[in-house]
């Protein structure tokens, strides 16, 4: 892959680096960020644009605001989390477009960094609306793209802003690239065994088909095994689950059987009528789920079943945690699988913000791991050699 990198730039003594970082990161209960790994990440492309005497514009989004201001996706935490990792000032800015904006460039000093507001309070960000890429373009002379988590997202901060600006891949996602192209470029070590969780459900059943005659294993967990569980026949009760994708459901496992690739939905579940660290849970064969129970995680049985797997696994990519990691009763699937891919000799690669949240929270060694991605949909879309925006936005033309 041919992409241009930081050291393909030349003097960028005093100019302006519009940086785009993946900064979405998950909050605790208590709204203080729960996990920095997507913000201590991108240190070393800061301190390399620092060392050259840039000034530095941070663009970010976090979660998903639907193009309004939502006041708890400010971005002031991270900035603040920023500048303690950092040492440095940061000046963080309630907008991230118009004339206040333009004016805080401005008055930036070499090395200095500027955070401004969450990318996504503007509808037009998703849209990839142009005129909005180009305003954005309009505040920098330099772009870097170093949000290897977003690169899957056609949006303007992401492939927008390259059309009218000098643009480079940043330290983290030139790693990333590196880390993950080996697997699509060569046939990986076998049997791959992919891992599904976690609760954003919406894309990822698309994703799951990219892997359809690739994969030899499916390993599903999370809210997402849910949808499964009720395309076989299942009562899932209350369980979050997408009815609308029920159908599609069926039409994969249908198709893994006529491949004879293993699809393996849960056997055993972890049930409970709250979601609480002081709910009662019962760990119940799938078919006794009932009433206004929610499945919430894997059983101990399903997760044997699973490392027995990834002990036999060459290559093991796992997307997503397999229960509500969140909350004390629901972690132990999570656990024992990690704990198993910890220790177990396949290539392990793990990605998303909630599963490294959900590993190093449970104790987990991260360095047991071959590469820990910061991506969780634009890492498995990459891996199922899908071309990225953002990639092809600093690819050499
Ligand atoms: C992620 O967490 O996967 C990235 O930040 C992308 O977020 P999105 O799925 O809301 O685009």
């Amino acid at each position: 892959m041919n992409i241009k990198t930081l050291k393909d730039l030349e003097e960028i003594k005093g100019k302006t680096v519009l940086l785009r970082v993946d900064y979405n990161v998950p909050f605790d209960q208590n709204e203080e960020i729960a996990d920095d790994t997507r913000i201590r990440y991108t240190l070393d492309t800061i301190k390399e644009l620092q060392g050259k005497s840039a000034k530095i514009v941070i663009i970010s989004h976090l979660g998903r605001p639907k193009g309004e201001i939502v006041e708890k996706l400010r971005l002031n935490k991270v900035a603040a989390r920023l500048k303690e990792l950092t040492g440095a000032p940061v000046k963080k800015i309630d907008s991230s477009i118009g004339t206040e904006v333009k004016r805080k460039i401005e008055k930036l000093e070499e090395k200095e960094i500027l955070v401004l507001e969450n990318i996504r309070f503007h509808k037009e960000e998703k849209e990839g609306d142009p005129t909005f890429s180009e305003t954005l373009a309009s505040y920098g002379d330099i772009f870097v793209l170093d949000a290897f988590g977003a690169c899957h997202r056609d949006h303007c901060s992401i492939s927008g802003i390259a059309k009218h600006l000098p643009s480079y891949a940043g330290l983290l996602l030139e790693k990333e690239i590196k880390a993950l192209a080996p697997l699509i470029e060569s046939d990986p070590k076998r049997p791959l065994t992919m891992i599904f969780g976690g609760a954003k459900i919406d894309t990822k059943i698309g994703v799951i088909k990219n892997f359809l005659n690739k994969a030899d294993y499916f390993l599903m967990g999370g809210a997402l095994s849910n949808t499964f569980l009720a395309a076989a026949g299942y009562n899932v009760a209350e369980s979050l689950y997408e009815e609308d994708k029920v159908e599609t459901a069926r039409e994969i496992m249908m198709e893994c059987e006529k491949n004879k690739e293993h699809f393996v939905i849960p056997h055993d579940v972890v049930v409970a009528s709250e979601i609480s660290n002081e709910a009662k849970s019962l760990d119940i064969p799938v078919e006794d789920v009932i009433g206004d129970m929610k499945i919430l995680d894997v059983g101990k049985w399903t997760a044997e079943k699973f490392n027995n797997i990834i002990g036999d696994s060459g290559t093991v990519i796992w997307n997503g945690p397999l229960g509500l990691t969140e909350f004390t009763p629901f972690q132990n699937g999570t656990k024992l699988v990690a704990e198993a891919l910890a220790e177990s000799n396949a290539v392990s690669i793990i990605g998303g913000g909630d599963t490294i949240e959900a590993i190093k929270s449970l104790g987990i060694d991260e360095t047991k791991f071959s590469h820990i991605s910061t991506g969780g949909g634009a890492c498995i879309e990459f891996l199922s050699g899908k071309s990225l925006p953002g990639i092809e936005a600093v690819t050499a033309k």
